[in-house]
Order: structure tokens, then C-alpha cells, then sequence
């Protein structure tokens, strides 16, 4: 389980920060904070029209990645509200706990290995009990779990928790998927969905937050097998995150040390991306061994095991799982994709995001509002969308319309011109390079979904 400590290592990032993202997705309508009308609730995002679309592209490449290009993992969706003995099992009631310290003066809340790196309450802000009038308390474990109550009754009894890991959803349903899915060790099952932690100091917009979504899996295989298999991940995971275009020297794996694995873990590797907080976790990767199994077996009653007719053996598998939160990927990839960059003596934002990610492939441009290039564009617009994500905007000067382009960072913009009555063809115009091309309209949504297809390397490699 991830904590908070392990955010801001080292070195910041290159010269994007995270105001620049912030504002831009506020500007473009990406993400925002929720419940502003009523002045924000604590660390909690609204995704708009952009956001949607982009971290949907995101949680379909790991769909994509999971079940689309393999055929030994099954999908899941598991309810969020769990019986409360999964917490016990988990160990999640006991142990899911930061350590904080409370300010009787300022009514701040800290985190009591953090102290150092806190900020107290009052003006001009000093560390947490540096100052005379700092009424701190002694450290206790809170913990992170949101609770609520089930049914009518508000007591201990009804106590239920919505989960702070998509996991154990996975784990209380390992019998049904062996049965109904007929599968058999090395296998896995994959969910992605949302999971809720009250955590004390979230911070830095959609890197920690309240409520986040996570993108899990779990891959049972033989005990002897662990190993072998927790390599593979660790590769599998890198190699998606090198595929959708994050520049390698952004990304790095880090093995935790054993003083810092979890309780369930034998060995755990971030993979790390160079946010412009510094190295901070972005996935971690798992050897969970057979903890949760044998866990969920004691407490419910019920083997969970599995049982090789071939060989006569009968085993509890271990379980590797590569654990990514679909909001932080969301928020890497727009770090690693924001560029800003002077065109012709103007300022140009762009986000060069994988075009399986942009959240707007092609935009549909009349050069003019008159002589029937409205209405052709139109059309054309209406054709592409069959295949893919498309935009139509008639507002403004092009070159306007290009830029809000840029920003959003679709990759294709298609210009309808007077040229186009006579000879139906478009011009091309590439998002990164600005090159722009006469193509034919025929074969147009061909040539464009091959180049989703295409193999892709982040233009700011090629500038750096
Ligand atoms: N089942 C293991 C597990 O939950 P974790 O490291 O605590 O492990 C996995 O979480 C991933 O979920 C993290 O690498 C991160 O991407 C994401 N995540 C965890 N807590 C988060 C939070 N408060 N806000 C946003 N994403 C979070």
C-alpha cells in the first residue's frame, strides 16, 4: 500500500509545472475542483467533457493492454460497498493507518512522519510546534478508510466501508471466476473502479486525492511460479507506459526496500514517473504471495485454492499484482504531453499526448464560414466521427481554432477550403510538426486510423 511519504523524491521535474497543468485543464475544461459553487470539497476533482474523454482513452488502453491483447486475464466489476469482514481479512481495519498529530490551537491535522515538511495553520506559517502558541497532540493512528452505515439503523453493527482498493473485490470473487470462468492458475482478473481514502494531507490536485480511480489486476499462479512472473509484470507494466509515448528517461522502477513493503508483500517495484514534484509512485507492482487467499479462507469459511486434476496437486496460488490509479496516469501523461512553444512570434500550448489518448482525434475546420465549406466540412465531420472521435468547430479564425486544438491535443486537423468543391481534397495539418498536406478526402478516415494504429514517440524527445 502506497503512503504518502513516498511522494516529492528527489529532483523536480523539467520546466512544466504543476500550476501550467492545473490552469490548462481548468482553461480547457479538463478537470476541476468539485463542488466549487460552494468553495471546493477538500481534494476531490470534477472530470469536464476533455477529462472524461481522456482518462477513458486511458482506462481503455489498460483494458486494451489486459484482456484486448491476451486471453489468460478476465474482467470484474465488484460492488464498492463490501461485507466489513473483507477489511478484517485485509487486514485493512487494523492496519490501513497513518499516524497524525492534531494542533489544539490551530485545529490542523498533520501526519506525524511528516511534521518536517508540514506547514502549521497560522500567519506567517512555521513547522507544526514551533511556536509557543502550538498545542500539538500526542501521535495516534487514524484510519484511512471512509465509513458509512448500511440500512436504517445507524450503529456499530451496520458499519460498512467504501473500499479503499479495488483488489479485495477481486479476491472475495476468485472462487466464482474459477468456476464460471473456467480458469486455471496462471490466470488473472482485472478491474478497474473507484476507491475512496481519507487521507490526511491529499495534495497536489489529481495525484492524491479522496477519491480516485484505480486500474488493478490480480494474477494467480503456482507458488513456484511468483517470481518468474513478477519479473514479467514489472517488464509488462514499463513497456505500457513506454508505448503510449512517456519519455523513458521520465519513468524508472525503484524496488522497495524490505523495511517498506507492505504487510501482504514479499518484494514490490514502483514504477516512478519524474512529476514535476519529483519522483513519485505512478503503479506499484506486487508479489501479494498467497496472503489475501488464505486471509479471505479463514475468515469466510470457504477454500480458496485451487486443485490440478493433472497432477493430483492442490494449492493455494500466489498472486502478482500490478496496481496503477487511472487519475495518476491521467495526470502523468498530461505532465509529459504539455509543451509551450513560440510560433511565428506567437505563443502556442500544446499537449502532445499519445493520439490513442487525445481525447479529440480530428478536428473538421471550414477555412471560412460562407461559399458552402460549413456545410461540406459538415459532412465530412459527420463521415469521420463513424470511426473516430472527431470535433467540428466553425468558431473564430483558424488560427484560433487550431490552437484550442493544440490545447486539447488532437492530433489532425482537416481544413476545408474553396479547393475542396473542385477537386474534393482537404489539407492535413499535424499537430506536432505543423506540417500541412493536400490529401484526398477518399481514404481520408483510412489513412487516419492506421495512423492511430502507427507506433508513436513523444515530439519532445526529438526537441530535447
Ligand atoms: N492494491 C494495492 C494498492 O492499492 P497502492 O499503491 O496503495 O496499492 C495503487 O495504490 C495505485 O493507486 C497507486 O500507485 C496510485 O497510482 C493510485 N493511488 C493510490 N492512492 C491514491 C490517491 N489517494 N489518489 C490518487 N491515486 C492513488
Amino acid at each position: 500500500m502506497e503512503t504518502e511519504a513516498a511522494d516529492q523524491r528527489a529532483e523536480p521535474a523539467d520546466d512544466v509545472t504543476l500550476d501550467d497543468v492545473v490552469s490548462l485543464c481548468k482553461r480547457r475544461g479538463f478537470i476541476f475542483q468539485s463542488s466549487e459553487i460552494y468553495g471546493g470539497l477538500g481534494s476531490t476533482y470534477d472530470y469536464g467533457h476533455y477529462g472524461v474523454l481522456l482518462k477513458n482513452n486511458v482506462k481503455d488502453e489498460w483494458w486494451r493492454a489486459m484482456i484486448g491483447e491476451r486471453d489468460d486475464i478476465v474482467a470484474l466489476d465488484s460492488a464498492i460497498l463490501q461485507h466489513p469482514r473483507t477489511w478484517e481479512a485485509s487486514g485493512h481495519l487494523e492496519g490501513f493507518t497513518d499516524p497524525l498529530i492534531d494542533c489544539r490551537a490551530c485545529k490542523m491535522r498533520f501526519r506525524a512522519d511528516n511534521l518536517e515538511d508540514s506547514s502549521c495553520g497560522r500567519k506567517p506559517s512555521k513547522r507544526p510546534g514551533d511556536t509557543d502558541a502550538c498545542d500539538l497532540t500526542d501521535a495516534r493512528q487514524f484510519n484511512l478508510m471512509f465509513e458509512t452505515h448500511m440500512g436504517a439503523v445507524r450503529d456499530d453493527a451496520s458499519a460498512v466501508y467504501l473500499r479503499p482498493e479495488t483488489a479485495q473485490g477481486i479476491f472475495v470473487n476468485f472462487k466464482n471466476v474459477l468456476q464460471f470462468a473456467r480458469r486455471k492458475p496462471p490466470f488473472g482478473i482485472a478491474q478497474v473502479g473507484k476507491s475512496f481514502r481519507n487521507e490526511i494531507t491529499p495534495q497536489n490536485f489529481i495525484f492524491r486525492t479522496r477519491e480516485f480511480e484505480q486500474m488493478e489486476m490480480e494474477f494467480f499462479v503456482a507458488p513456484d511460479e511468483a517470481e518468474r512472473w513478477f519479473d514479467y509484470w514489472l517488464g509488462e507494466r514499463r513497456r505500457w507506459y513506454d508505448e503510449l509515448g512517456i519519455r523513458p528517461d521520465h519513468l524508472r522502477l525503484r524496488p522497495h526496500p524490505t523495511d517498506e513493503l507492505s504487510h501482504y508483500s514479499t518484494a514490490t517495484s514502483d514504477i516512478e514517473y519524474l512529476f514535476p514534484i519529483g519522483w513519485s509512485e505512478l503503479e506499484g507492482i506486487a508479489n501479494r504471495g498467497d496472503f489475501d487467499l488464505r486471509q479471505h479462507s479463514e475468515f469466510s469459511g470457504e477454500k480458496l485454492e485451487y486443485f490440478d486434476q493433472q497432477s493430483g496437486e492442490r494449492y493455494v496460488p500466489h498472486v502478482i499484482e500490478p496496481a496503477a490509479g487511472a487519475d495518476r496516469a491521467t495526470l502523468a501523461f498530461l505532465v509529459d504531453a504539455y509543451d509551450a512553444e513560440e510560433v511565428e512570434g506567437r505563443q502556442r500550448t500544446v499537449l502532445r499526448l499519445h493520439p490513442r489518448l487525445a481525447p479529440v482525434k480530428v478536428a473538421v475546420l471550414p477555412l471560412v464560414s460562407k461559399e458552402g465549406m460549413p456545410e461540406r466540412a459538415r459532412a465530412l465531420y459527420e463521415q469521420l466521427r463513424r470511426r473516430l472521435r472527431a470535433e467540428y468547430d466553425e468558431g473564430g479564425s483558424i488560427g484560433k481554432r487550431y490552437r484550442r486544438q493544440d490545447e486539447i491535443g488532437t492530433p489532425w486537423g482537416v481544413t476545408v477550403d474553396g479547393q475542396t468543391a473542385d477537386d474534393d481534397t482537404v489539407t492535413l495539418r499535424d499537430r506536432d510538426s505543423l506540417e500541412q498536406v493536400r490529401v484526398p478526402i477518399d481514404g481520408l478516415a483510412d489513412e487516419l486510423v492506421a495512423r492511430l494504429e502507427a507506433p508513436w514517440r513523444s515530439p519532445k524527445l526529438e526537441a530535447g
